[in-house]
């Protein structure tokens, strides 16, 4: 954290939930407010307009977890971001990497989703990150900053704008967390990136997603340049949520 950038904690509940657990579990992270960092939860589609209801009159924002890259027209399934603006959504996720690797999605589109997005002013939460297999064959610092120069070269000098997400796949859903001291050296390059290729490196805010718990949470926060976190399966869980949301401050 550096007090320069208000931390942001994000949870992506990916394609989990139902009416009555949601909201039950958006009742409880309400009631636990006020925290010290920007909240917000990136839910499916067709929960947004019930999670704006609910989450209406509070802080805590909203936002969807992937965006179409076209503005309109016979894409069967998709969805705009007008459609996300319309919803009330301030973010987005872009570039997943479990849309990347199940959808096929390349740095063009990621980048044109990104555009899409912050062309309706839904703030694109733009997720990079490496292969265990490219993380062993030293390729980290290449995958990364080639992922986030795609979305800089789109977005020009509107890049100050969007959020950006580290979370390397090998750490995602499988308990494995990169150790602060991991993390805290790719986000100190995607920084220098952001700050060469924008000038407003300083003030962006660089999230950590991968296996963060209520318990390690506050470790990978104390980092420098890690801003907040990315929180998939714990952000399920109220009182897990709730905590790392705490932990961010
Ligand atoms: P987990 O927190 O379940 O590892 O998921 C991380 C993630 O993919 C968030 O987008």
């Amino acid at each position: 954290m550096n007090p320069q950038r208000r931390p942001l904690v994000v949870g992506n509940w990916k394609m989990h939930g139902n009416r009555p657990a949601n909201t039950e579990l958006l009742a409880a992270v309400a009631a636990a407010r006020p925290f010290g960092a920007d909240v917000a939860v990136c839910v499916p589609f067709v929960y947004l307009t019930e999670t704006a209801a609910q989450l209406a009159g509070t802080d805590i924002r909203w936002g969807a977890q992937d965006v179409s890259a076209h503005a309109q027209g016979a894409y069967t399934g998709e969805v705009s971001a007008a459609m996300l603006a319309e919803c009330g959504c301030r973010y987005v996720l872009v570039g997943h990497s479990e849309r990347r690797q199940h959808h096929g999605e390349a740095d063009e589109l990621v980048a044109a989703k990104a555009q899409a997005a912050l062309g309706k002013g839904v703030t694109p939460i733009v997720c990079v990150g490496e292969t265990l297999e490219q993380r062993d064959a030293g390729q980290t610092e290449a995958v990364v900053k080639r992922q986030l120069a795609a979305v800089i070269r789109e977005l020009a000098h509107c890049a100050a704008e969007m959020v950006v997400a580290y979370e390397p796949v090998w750490a995602i859903g499988t308990g494995r967390t990169a150790t602060p001291e991991q993390a805290q050296a790719v986000h100190a390059v995607l920084r220098s990136q952001l700050q060469a290729a924008s000038g407003h490196g300083e003030r962006m805010r660089i999230l950590y997603g991968g296996s963060v718990k209520a318990d390690n949470a506050a470790a990978l926060f104390a980092q420098p340049d890690i801003d907040g976190g990315l929180i998939g399966g714990a952000s399920l869980k109220a009182a897990d949520f709730i905590t790392i949301c705490r932990a961010a401050r």
